[in-house]
């Protein structure tokens, strides 16, 4: 059985994330979503379970998908978990350079290979920190993501009863 590991922050998962972990289902027989427990970029607006929530919602038509969520390196979770292959997408030339860095260090330390995926053109202007910040201000991101997850962004914005792990609102 073939594995592969669709690792990120997720917050929120996007129409583009989607993208990739469904073209990913099609050719590995199990896909594990892995969620990073502490992303170091920002402070996340959702809490851990709300974006594995959010993620199995919108994975549920596909049969071979888990959700996990991981800390500290990446590739002793996929050791752990008996992973194949990592898959990335990449949305322009911006994505490679840090993407490639990554691939090569993880290669390095586990030598477990990092596949890339192109995005779709559709989606390769998407990023959550965009999709945060336009839903913030009461943007319109109903075709960026999944229904249930604009859905989530409409509640914490609007309402401004935010489960969010931000402090404002
Ligand atoms: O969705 P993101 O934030 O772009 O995902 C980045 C992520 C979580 C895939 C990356 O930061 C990561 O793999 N972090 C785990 C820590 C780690 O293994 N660092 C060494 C990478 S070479």
């Amino acid at each position: 059985m073939r594995t592969a590991l669709c690792p990120g922050s997720f917050d929120p998962v996007t129409l583009g994330h989607l993208d990739i972990i469904e073209r990913s289902s099609r050719h590995f027989d199990e896909v594990i979503v892995a969620v990073i427990r502490n992303p170091q970029k920002t402070q996340s607006l959702f809490s851990l379970e709300d974006r594995q929530q959010m993620l199995k919602e919108a994975t549920q038509h596909l049969s071979n998908i888990r959700i996990e969520f991981f800390k500290g390196l990446l590739v002793d979770f996929a050791r752990d978990h008996g992973v194949d292959a990592i898959v990335k997408g990449l949305r322009a030339v911006s994505d490679f350079d840090q993407e490639l860095q990554m691939a090569q260090m993880n290669q390095r330390l586990s030598g477990i290979d990092t596949f890339f995926l192109s995005t779709s053109p559709q989606h390769s202007f998407l990023s959550s920190s965009l999709v945060r910040e336009v839903a913030r201000f009461g943007g319109d991101v109903s075709g960026m993501v999944p229904g249930n997850v604009n859905d989530r962004l409409v509640e914490t914005f609007q309402n401004g009863r935010s489960t969010a792990a931000e402090g404002e609102v």
